[in-house]
């Protein structure tokens, strides 16, 4: 059966008190339906310690958007690894494409970053992509791969099974225009084969999760992909009702 995870990327949206209702109606329908799917929700840092009070008993993972590679220090404005596990947060979005563009992040602030969380027992959602322009240029499986052998670079075997990867085609995110099936398909086969390339069978069992508006009208040809194990979700993960019908059809996929 396909592993399938279903991870919501809030980014700067919500307040506290809409961050805490959304995770809880999330919370009780994942409680009623319960889901073979994993479900995350990545909420903004001010959020992390209350809904992961609220999540408490549940099976919704929580994670965050962000983190430092140092453990502590003065850097001033940044979140660490091992404060990110202390609130009880599971997973971590890395190198996200927001963070690459707008926050200058190289694959090699990325990699540090990977391998920090990983040693604070934090698991990645290590995300990758081709822009328009490297997609026109027929670069992106050059792209990928790249962004793939330098994130992970000097990562131990025994911590390949803590790592996710979300590929999420930076001309997808926030436009509603996913990648199209076909474009999607060959992007995860080719991540697939890379993968197992690098880290032989390991590389079988890391989850490939695609990202750039996925939504619940186009999830269900997605998801049905042989090598697509969930999604990572803007926009759609906003709206209790939107994110868990994506959920069903990931239950539809397995
Ligand atoms: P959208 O679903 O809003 O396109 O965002 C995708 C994304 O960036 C998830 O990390």
């Amino acid at each position: 059966m396909k592993q399938m995870l279903i991870a919501g990327n809030w980014k700067m949206h919500k307040t506290f008190t809409e961050a805490n209702n959304l995770a809880k109606q999330i919370a009780e329908w994942v409680g009623s339906n319960k889901p073979k799917s994993e479900v995350a929700i990545c909420p903004p840092f001010p959020f992390l310690y209350s809904i992961s009070q609220l999540l408490n008993g549940s099976k919704v993972k929580l994670g965050a958007q962000n983190c430092h590679y140092e453990p502590e220090g003065a850097f001033t404005g940044e979140v660490s690894p091992s404060m990110l596990s202390s609130v009880g947060c599971y997973y971590v979005i890395l190198g996200h494409s927001e963070r690459r563009t707008y926050f200058h992040e190289t694959d090699d602030i990325i990699n540090k970053k990977i391998l920090s969380a990983l040693q604070f027992g934090l698991n990645p959602i290590f995300c990758i992509g081709e822009t328009l322009t490297e997609r026109q240029n027929n670069q992106t499986f050059a792209v990928i791969e790249k962004q793939i052998q330098n994130g992970l670079k000097n990562i131990a075997l025994n911590q390949i099974p803590h790592i996710v990867i979300a590929y999420e085609p930076v001309w997808a995110i926030g436009t509603g225009i996913s990648a199209t099936v076909d474009q999607i398909d060959e992007a995860h086969k080719f991540i697939r084969n890379l993968l197992v390339n690098l880290f032989n069978e390991a590389g079988r069992d890391i989850l490939i999760l695609y990202g750039g508006s996925l939504n619940s009208t186009n999830a269900n040809e997605i998801l049905k992909l042989p090598e697509v194990n969930g999604g990572l979700i803007g926009k759609s993960s906003l709206d209790a009702l939107e994110f868990t019908s994506i959920i069903e059809f990931a239950e539809k996929s397995m």
